[in-house]
């Protein structure tokens, strides 16, 4: 069955806790999905472990549209959030919800958008009023790190948590159905998430949020330029790729690889007449 936004911000009351992991592409949507993961986040991080971009601000909306179809394609039961790029959303009310609805055509249930603002907490307001579920985004925002200073952990102390909680609020009464509490030290993310009443989503805030959230390439270990403290490696795809691709150079290197089974072969009068050929 279909995970729509209010299943999700239900889980919490029945203290059920949320899956969330990014994907990009319709095998591994699909796979998440037959797994039973509660939503996908086709998440701007696309930019780092896909493109190879330096950072996030780089990706398009353009480029986000065809990862989110991709995705929609494969994932039939899990909630898809769409992760709204750098710039989509902060020039004006109208660009951020023209955008939002190219994200929700493309096949996404619900977009994502980073920060704490009055403009952000209006702008949740706007796309909920006109059909849009809005996750929202606190503590370390990456499309934010320029203005930030680097990536750094945020609510490192009482006052820091208290407007992170603070910004949290007006965001839930704003409308949002969830809020994504990055890299906030475990006891301040714990001490949030007891006073709202949607749930958080943590991507390294600790095990007391409602859900967790990884970027799944650090989950399948398909990235190794860098490894954030809060990912856990539970499969070691670089290795498994190098390893196959040596194998399978090897195999044609030595002429092992196709086999009969792996060719096409003529049948036995046409073969004939081809040997009789000069
Ligand atoms: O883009 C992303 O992957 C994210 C994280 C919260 C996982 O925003």
């Amino acid at each position: 069955m279909k995970k729509t936004a209010k299943k999700i911000q239900k889980f919490k009351l029945e203290n059920k806790k949320i899956t969330a992991l990014t994907a990009y592409d319709y095998p591994t949507a699909k796979f998440l999905d037959m797994a039973g993961i509660d939503i996908i986040l086709v998440g701007d991080s696309v930019a780092n472990v896909v493109l190879g971009y330096d950072s996030t601000t780089k990706v398009s909306m353009n480029e986000m549209e065809i990862f989110t179809s991709a995705v929609s394609r494969g994932a039939k039961e899990a909630l898809i959030v769409g992760d709204m790029p750098f710039l989509s959303y902060n020039v004006s009310y109208e660009d951020a919800i023209r955008n939002a609805g190219r994200f929700i055509k493309a096949g996404a249930d619900a977009v994502k958008i980073e920060g704490g603002s009055e403009y952000i907490i209006n702008l949740i307001k706007r796309m909920t009023e006109s059909g849009i579920p809005v996750m929202a985004h606190l503590g370390f925002t990456p499309q934010y790190v320029n203005t930030i200073g680097g990536n750094l952990i945020q609510g490192k102390d009482f006052e820091t948590t208290i407007k992170i909680l603070e910004a949290a609020k007006k965001l839930e009464a704003a409308g949002a159905f969830s809020i994504v509490l990055e890299m906030v030290p475990k006891e301040s993310a714990k001490y949030i998430s007891e006073r709202l009443t949607i749930p958080t989503i943590g991507i390294g805030a600790g095990v007391d949020c409602d859900g967790q959230i990884l970027v799944v390439n650090d989950l399948i270990g398909k990235f190794d330029d860098y490894s954030p403290k809060f990912a856990r490696k539970y499969f070691d795809s670089k290795e498994m790729i190098l390893t196959t691709a040596k194998k399978y150079i090897e195999d044609v290197t030595s002429g092992v690889f196709p086999n009969d089974t792996e060719s096409f072969s003529l049948k036995n009068e046409e073969l004939v007449k081809l040997e009789n050929h000069k």
